[in-house]
């Protein structure tokens, strides 16, 4: 097999490796998958504006998340059900994040536990939460996550129902009988049966609350001392909101483009909301990061760090643990060759003067 050169390369070996059901759950974005091609698209209208002549022998990638030290701003988003795409799923996932020093956001609805996750070893760890009905559920989970030593709890706040994602209705996409959403095993929510027409959808939307609101953000901040990130905020306003209801920080995220289709890309908003934080909880961003340059773009826009998600599943289904550690790599090499060559030594030098955006220019 010829070398993997690049991130994008490892999609093509998914498409290979899996069956059909599961390539399209990963890959696919809602209804006309418009932002979904957008969220890749729209950092190529980002040009550089490098600097010349600075010593870059020595670039310093390290990153601050929360106060912990990361090698380098490039973290791994949560994605649901790992183990279908490797059967070490998600603990290999978390084993190759804390190799590349970095830290790994794990979803609700994974096919390994908090717990499985936690034994892997020592590495810095985010949990994703959604909200469901039955707040008792809710409120074990946290205590899980707490006792199990993660660090910081994701909110998921733009998935209150599922944005319909067209291929996993043709197949039916339904979990794998030998696969369960393990941190619900024994509750009602774990298991997760073939539901007729609207596979996983309708599954979902009987579970996750409708009703969430501002006042759940405070409830959640109630029960748990964990820092909470808001991951799904795309709007100035809603920053401001969020900023009010002292949430730590913000994952400028729309899903990887799986909910609401036709809103823009997240590149394209994170300078509306990284300007109305005015510096007051750091911005993160994720959707459509393929490339180093593309992450030297985000933090020019001001962004504190960007998140992975669909290159985790597609570098595991190509080669497990190992995939997903090259992944980081290249990335991280990527990233670092991009500094050097727009004169950068350090995260704070890489500044909005080093980008340009066309975001006017012809597509
Ligand atoms: C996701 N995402 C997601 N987000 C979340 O909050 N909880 C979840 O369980 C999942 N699950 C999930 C599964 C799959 C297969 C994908 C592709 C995405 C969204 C994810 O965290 C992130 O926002 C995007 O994946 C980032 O975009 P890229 O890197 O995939 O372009």
């Amino acid at each position: 097999m010829a070398e993997v050169t690049n991130v994008s390369e490892y999609e093509a070996i998914a498409r290979e490796k899996l069956p059909k059901m599961v390539y399209d759950y990963y890959a696919s974005g809602a209804e006309d998958q418009w932002t979904l091609a957008e969220n890749t698209r729209a950092f190529s209208r980002i040009l550089f504006r490098p600097r010349i002549l600075i010593d870059v022998s020595k670039i310093d990638m390290t990153a601050n998340v929360l106060g912990f030290k990361i090698s380098m701003p490039i973290m791994i988003a949560p994605t649901a059900m790992q183990k279908m795409a490797h059967p070490h799923g998600e603990c290999a996932t978390a084993r190759a994040a804390s190799a590349a020093g970095t830290i790994m956001i794990l979803s609700s609805w994974s096919t390994s536990s908090v717990e499985e996750v936690a034994s892997t070893g020592p590495g810095i760890r985010f949990f994703q939460l959604s909200v469901y009905k039955d707040r008792h559920v809710v409120e074990r989970l946290v205590r899980r996550v707490e006792r199990a030593g993660f660090k910081a709890i994701a909110l998921t706040v733009d998935a209150q129902r599922l944005g319909r994602r067209e291929s996993d209705i043709k197949n039916r996409f339904t979990l794998p009988p030998h696969l369960t959403l393990k941190n619900f095993e024994g509750l009602e929510l774990g298991k997760m049966d073939k539901v007729e027409n609207s596979g996983l959808a309708s599954y979902v939307a009987g579970q996750i609350d409708r009703t969430l609101s501002w006042k759940d953000v405070k409830w959640l901040q109630s029960i748990t001392v964990l820092p909470i990130l808001m991951k799904g905020v795309l709007t100035a306003e809603d920053t401001r909101i969020a900023i009010q209801n002292k949430i730590a920080g913000i994952i400028v995220s729309n899903h990887g483009a799986r909910q609401l289709d036709y809103v823009p890309s997240t590149i394209m908003v994170l300078e509306e909301v990284v300007k109305a934080a005015q510096g007051r909880v750091p911005i993160f961003l994720d959707g459509g990061v393929r490339r180093g340059t593309d992450v030297f773009k985000a933090l020019a826009l001001g962004a504190s760090g960007i998140f992975i998600g669909r290159s985790v599943v597609f570098s595991l289904a190509a080669d497990g643990e190992v995939g997903v550690r090259k992944v980081l790599q290249r990335l991280r090499d990527e990233f670092e060759l991009t500094m050097a060559l727009s004169g950068c030594r350090s995260l704070s030098e890489i500044t909005r003067d080093h980008i340009i955006t066309r975001w006017d220019a012809p597509r």
